[in-house]
């Protein structure tokens, strides 16, 4: 089953013709064709599980206690597809009780210090290293999943922030329920952002560069840069939010039972971790965001200032509604 996504003309993602830099945007736009991890987000960056752990700081805790709501974690075998840095599988095997944690991702590097991080020495260990799998795979190519997990069915399947970045998630997500025990919960997080556009009255992307004050009601630098990151993932690598809101109709689909969703949007801190991690995110696709997203240096500059730790108490700070994330579960009956 695939989604279906018209093409808006008045999306800038859909008219990108790459006719940019070549040097500095990604090589695969225009198009979808880019992926995480290769055209943007390099694991290797020095920054990059740096900039993963800032979201996760202010969303693990979100996940967790959804986790723990649902009954998931005690004596159970738990999936975790797209692991980053892996906190929310240490969680499961530390406080969440779970018997086994298989953490895929398509580079598993970031989770290469996880299982000694675990049990470090030389107290007795907690057996928790000993119940976590690392495992390489792609969760976008059947076989490479097969490969990594064989036959095994979970009694929780978990991924957050990681359909949002795959045009196949509808395929994928399919597979993921396809990947539960009878009984078992798939929970999927991806980010919503319910201020997008918000000075078209929602329906379209902010103009990312209106003539200096010609209204005064025009979208703020921050939010012109965060619609253009929006239209700049979708134009590099396929991220579409879009979708978000229509996940539980698609567990629905997939025949699960006890469907469930809730919206988290926490507040943006300047200086906090997750303004950190917005910061971290421009900075690091910047070519990308002006390029495909079409907001200009100056705008971006202003944005990175606004969520910046601020200079006095009295700093004005940004007046905005920050993306959140979409919490939707579902039940193997
Ligand atoms: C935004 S990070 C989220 C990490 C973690 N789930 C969290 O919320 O902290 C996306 C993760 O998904 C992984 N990923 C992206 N595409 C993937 C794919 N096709 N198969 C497996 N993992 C993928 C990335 O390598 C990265 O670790």
């Amino acid at each position: 089953m695939t989604e279906e996504r018209p093409a808006d003309p008045a999306d800038p993602a859909d008219r990108a013709d790459g006719t940019g830099s070549p040097s500095e945007v990604p090589r695969a736009a225009p198009g979808t064709s880019g992926h995480y991890g290769e055209d943007l987000f390099e694991p290797a960056h020095p920054r990059e599980a740096e900039r993963i752990d800032d979201a996760a700081v202010v969303y693990d805790p979100v996940t967790t206690g959804r986790l723990r709501a649902l009954g998931a974690g005690p004596g159970q075998r738990c999936l975790e597809i797209g692991a980053g840095t892996g906190t929310v599988a240490r969680w499961l095997l530390t406080e969440g009780g779970a018997a086994e944690v298989v953490a895929v991702d398509r580079d598993t590097s970031a989770l290469a210090g996880l299982a000694a991080s675990l049990d470090p020495g030389p107290a007795p260990p907690s057996g928790a290293a000993a119940r976590l799998r690392v495992a390489l795979a792609d969760v976008t190519d059947p076989a490479s999943l097969d490969s990594a997990l064989g036959s095994d069915r979970f009694d929780l399947v978990h991924a957050r922030f990681v359909l949002m970045h795959l045009p196949e998630r509808r395929r994928v997500l399919a597979g993921l329920a396809a990947r539960l025990a009878p009984g078992g919960l798939l929970l999927l997080g991806d980010a919503v952002d319910p201020a997008a556009g918000a000075a078209s009255g929602g329906s379209t992307p902010s103009d990312p560069n209106p003539a200096p004050d010609s209204d005064p009601a025009a979208p703020s630098a921050y939010r012109r840069t965060m619609d253009a990151m929006w239209r700049a993932l979708r134009a590099t690598i396929g991220t579409d939010i879009g979708p978000v809101t229509r996940y539980p109709r698609f567990l629905h689909e997939e025949g699960l039972v006890g469907v469930g969703a809730e919206l988290y949007c926490p507040p943006l801190v300047p200086g906090g971790p997750l303004a950190e991690f917005w910061r971290a995110t421009w900075q690091r696709m910047r070519p990308a965001l002006e390029e495909r997203g079409g907001v200009d240096p100056t705008t971006v500059d202003e944005a990175l200032a606004v969520l910046a730790a601020p200079a006095t108490p009295s700093s004005p700070g940004p007046a905005e509604l920050g993306p959140g994330m979409l919490l939707a579960w579902g039940r193997r009956p």
